[in-house]
Formats: structure tokens, sequence, C-alpha cells
């Protein structure tokens, strides 16, 4: 199948790393497999960080020798050269690294500043070159940060130019606390797109201030086609106050298809993986369209 819009869910991480309750790793198997089957373009499985700074995210390479082999581009967050490292043993094709925009957020997240960060960046996607793994990297905070307000897109466009010199395989251009609005996002990722390109991008919304499908459109405009979303709407920071859950992935495989747009995703399958989500965490509550979605995909059993 040709696809126009390639999601990736990021439940499975960005989701469950803010949650009060905190999974298994079967119980999180069980969801990745869900969303698998839903025909998602990438999953985000886990993450290798210190189980002491994200406790939920403990027992990802349990997950990720479990993962089935299928055409899915499974991911991990990683924060530093062993996460990396985790990756690779794991065999994983695809790790994403994280700078955000100012240095209070980066030292906050991973205790290093913006020019540290920078120089681990570098080091990590030299040794990636080495291995099988692709290395991307989420520009975080893009709009706005949590503890240094409103960041120029200027700033955002020099870190951008620097990370792909450095030989990251995509930038995903992050609203870690869904700051942004249409008209902000419209503007930096034209900006980005008329440096860079399209190819090299994906977005990243959260909805803390109901923009987040506003604010994908805005980018779908301006040429994106690879984005973030998670299930059911799960997601949150730890370290970034503010943050609330991300874009929902039924909501925005609805409105892609809806404007003509093909995902190759399996609306029903999506809602099965939704209503487990919703089960598993008892805080999601599912996309905005989630009950509208349901009486048009009943459960089949
Ligand atoms: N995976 C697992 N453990 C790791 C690790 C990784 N990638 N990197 C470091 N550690 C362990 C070290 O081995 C050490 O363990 P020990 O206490 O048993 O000796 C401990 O963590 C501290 O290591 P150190 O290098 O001093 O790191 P730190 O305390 O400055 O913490 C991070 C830095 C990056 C490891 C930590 O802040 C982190 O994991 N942050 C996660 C950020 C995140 O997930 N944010 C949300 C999404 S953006
Ligand atoms: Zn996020």
């Amino acid at each position: 199948m040709i696809k126009d819009v390639f999601i990736n869910d990021v439940g499975p991480r960005d989701g469950l790393q803010n949650q009060a309750k905190i999974l298994t790793p079967q119980q999180r198997l069980q969801l990745i497999e869900l969303l698998t089957d839903a025909g998602l373009d990438g999953v985000e499985v886990g993450a290798f960080v210190s189980p002491k700074a994200v406790p939920a995210m403990a027992g990802t390479d349990e997950i990720c020798q479990q993962l089935a082999t299928t055409s899915c581009h499974y991911s991990t967050l990683i924060p530093n050269m062993k996460g990396f490292e985790l990756a690779e043993q794991n065999k994983l094709k695809l790790a994403s690294l994280v700078i955000a925009t100012s240095n209070t957020m980066n030292e906050k997240n991973i205790h290093m500043n913006n020019a540290q960060t920078m120089n681990m960046i570098k080091d990590v996607i030299h040794v990636s070159k080495t291995t099988e793994v692709e290395v991307q990297v989420y520009l975080a905070t893009a709009w706005a940060c949590p503890f240094e307000g409103v960041i120029a897109p200027q700033q955002v466009i020099d870190m951008a130019g620097s990370l792909l010199e450095l030989g990251a395989s995509r930038l995903v251009i992050a609203d870690t606390i869904g700051a942004g609005d249409p008209l902000r996002v419209n503007t930096l990722i034209n900006q980005l797109v008329k440096h860079f390109g399209s190819d090299v991008f994906s977005c990243h919304f959260h909805d803390t201030r109901a923009m987040g499908l506003a604010n994908l459109y805005a980018a779908l405009e301006a040429g994106i086609r690879r984005f973030d979303a998670s299930i059911a709407g799960l997601g949150g920071c730890p370290f970034a106050p503010g943050a609330s859950g991300n874009v929902a992935t039924e909501d925005v495989v609805m409105m892609c298809e809806q404007m003509g747009y093909k995902t190759g995703i399996d609306m029903l399958a999506l809602l099965d993986a939704s209503d487990l989500a919703v089960e598993l965490t008892q805080t999601a509550r599912g996309g905005n369209a989630k009950t509208w979605l349901r009486k048009q995909y009943p459960k089949s059993n």
C-alpha cells in the first residue's frame, strides 16, 4: 500500500513514562502488539534511560527481546551513549536522542547543558555509523520551554542545521509542552522545510492547549508527512511541567484519512489498541473522536 502519511505511535514510551500506574513489560508488549497489528508505521517501544530517573521504562530490554519481526519501525528513546549501547545490544534498528532548545530543560532532563548535549550527540552518531542502528534526534521544546519561555524560530533552525551536519538520520520537531499554535507551527516548519527539505523532518505535538491536531495540520500544510501520535492521547514528560497528553493516534488517523491521505492503519484494530491503553492505565480517555469513531467501527465481538 502507498502511504501518504507515516505515523509513529509513541504511547508505549512518551505515553507510559508519566503515568502514576507503572505497567509491566508484558502489559506494555501487549499494547505494542496491538499497535503493530493496526499497521502503525512505527512504534516507540520504550526508553533505555536510568530506571531511577524514569521507573516506568524499566524492562525495555525485556520488551525489545520479544518484539515480533514485522515491517513496523521500532525505536527507543536514548539519553546518552549508554542508552545507544543498550539499544544496539537489544538489536533495535532505530534509536532517538533528545536535545531540548534550552540549557535549563536539557539539564533537568539529562543533566547536560546544550553544548554538552551536542557533544554527546556527535559522539553517539559517530559511533552509530559503524553499526546497524540509525540515530534520529528529537528537537524538544521547539516552540517554548517550560523554564525559559518562547523559543525563537532561528534558534531551532540553527540547531537543526547543526544536528543534520552531525549526521542525524531524521529530526523530530517536538512541541513537548503543547505551547505552539497553528500560525507559529506553520511559520517554523515552513522555514525548516525551506532550508533543509521536508523529508528529514517529523513532528510531535502535545495537546495541552487543545491545539495538537490544528498544529499537526499546520505542519502537514507545510509539507511534513511524518508524525508522532500517541494511542488514546497518552503522554507527558516527567521533567517538563505542563506536558500533558500527545495528540491521539486515532484522531490523527481519522483526520488524515478523511482529508484523503493514506495512513495504512486499520481503524478497527487501532480502536482495540486504544481500548487496551485505557484499560491498562485507567487514566487515558481515548482521542477526542473516540465515541464517534466507535459508532463507525463497532467492536466485532
Ligand atoms: N540507561 C540506563 N542506566 C543509565 C543510563 C542509561 N542510558 N545512563 C546512565 N545510567 C545509569 C548509570 O549507570 C548510573 O547507575 P548507578 O547509579 O547504578 O551507577 C546512573 O544511571 C547515573 O549515571 P550518570 O551517568 O551519573 O547519569 P545521571 O545521574 O546524570 O543521569 C541520565 C543522567 C540521562 C541517565 C538520566 O537523567 C536519565 O535517564 N534521564 C531520562 C530522561 C528521560 O527519559 N526524559 C523523558 C523523555 S525526553
Ligand atoms: Zn512528547
